[in-house]
């Protein structure tokens, strides 16, 4: 095996009991085995980054309801950024970067499949778990193909500074729509609209959530790119627009509650002959390359901001800094650099 220490270890996450409220260090605990070894066509990966996604929370609900469930005893789902260090498979050489669906832990191995390549001169290695990753890729086909954005139409984006919420705000900038972003903090408010370009930022902490939405918005709001559900939902529904769209994106206000709460506000869509859409990135996987490379270029040309929350951690900080992202103090993605990638 390659470029790995000999004593190294294998520390991975598991879930030890079903979280209530925001999930804490004292619902995971760390197991260590050995470095695992590949089997044929197989694939051993180390982790340099690791994703912290707030749909984390949503998928250790006691309910089979949801895909991808983690239950008592499950290895921990999440994405990872990792350098391959031994293949079996042609595909794949020692030294490619590559990310998927790993499991919060150091090592894993991995079927060709369930790998993608990247390539960190296009983006640095981080950004492919985020903007080149499932949050910018979210953001972007949801705008795009969903909400339609473009001049004299207004966009409101709830969890506004958020990884989706970010770039799906700043896109709808790009297609010349007013742009108004619901977040959690003054901070967040300014990064918004001074550095991202968005028209108006609201604080749904301090403001009068519903005044702030109707000034910013007095002629009613085109589509409604919904991050968080719950009550900014709910208020938000109030001013939807003749025709227009609400892209039901997450909730994640939702994810930490035994109940979840749906918005009684939903009547208006009646009235304005509105729509609420779901919606799910995978469906537009054979597109992703195109996504890709469009947003590269406004990268490049200094039209779209991707930023990364890189926190230094190990995989027994994971717990806290997952706890961390719903304290919502974090611009961006919110990502882990693991010592591996020192
Ligand atoms: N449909 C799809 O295919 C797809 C794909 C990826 C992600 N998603 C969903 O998209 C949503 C955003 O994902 P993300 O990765 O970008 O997460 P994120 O917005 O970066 O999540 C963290 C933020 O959520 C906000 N938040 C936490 N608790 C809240 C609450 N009770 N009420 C309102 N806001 C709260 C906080 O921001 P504030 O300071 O603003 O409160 C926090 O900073 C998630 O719901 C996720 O499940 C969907």
């Amino acid at each position: 095996m390659a470029h790995i220490p000999n004593d190294a270890r294998n520390q991975q996450l598991y879930l030890k009991r079903v979280p209530h409220g925001t999930a804490g260090p004292d619902d995971f605990e760390v197991r260590e085995i050995a470095v695992p070894e590949p089997g044929d066509g197989q694939v051993l990966v180390e982790a340099h980054y690791l994703s912290v996604d707030a749909a984390l929370r949503l998928i250790m609900q006691d309910s089979d309801d949801f895909l991808f469930r983690v239950k008592p005893g499950d290895l921990v789902r999440g994405s990872a950024a990792s350098r391959v260090i031994e293949s079996n498979n042609p595909a794949f050489a020692e030294g490619d970067w590559v990310t998927g669906s790993m499991g919060v832990q150091n090592y894993s191995v991995m079927e060709a499949e369930e790998l993608e390549k990247c390539d960190p001169d296009a983006a640095p290695l981080p950004t492919w778990l985020g903007g080149m990753g499932v949050s910018g890729l979210t953001a972007y086909f949801a705008v795009l193909e969903e909400c339609k954005p473009g001049p004299g139409t207004t966009f409101l984006v709830n969890g506004a500074a958020g990884a989706v919420g970010s770039i799906a705000g700043q896109i709808a900038r790009i297609q010349g729509a007013k742009v108004i972003g619901v977040t959690g903090s003054d901070e967040k408010c300014k990064w918004l609209t001074e550095e991202l370009g968005f028209d108006v930022a609201i604080n749904y902490k301090t403001a009068d959530l519903y005044d702030a939405m109707l000034e910013a918005a007095p002629d009613r709001i085109d589509a409604i790119f919904d991050n968080v559900g719950g009550p900014i939902l709910n208020e938000s529904l109030r001013l939807i627009g003749m025709k227009g769209t609400v892209l039901l994106c997450g909730a994640t206000s939702q994810y930490t509650e035994e109940e979840v709460t749906g918005p009684s506000n939903y009547i208006w869509l009646g009235t304005m002959r509105a729509r609420m859409q779901g919606f799910v990135v995978y469906d537009f996987a054979e597109k992703f390359e195109e996504a890709r490379a469009q947003m590269a270029e406004w990268v490049k040309s200094g039209k779209l901001v991707m930023r990364d929350n890189m926190i230094d951690g190990d995989v027994a900080d994971y717990p806290a800094i997952f706890q961390q992202l719903y304290e919502g103090t974090d611009l961006g993605k919110m990502l882990v650099k693991l010592p591996a990638a020192d």
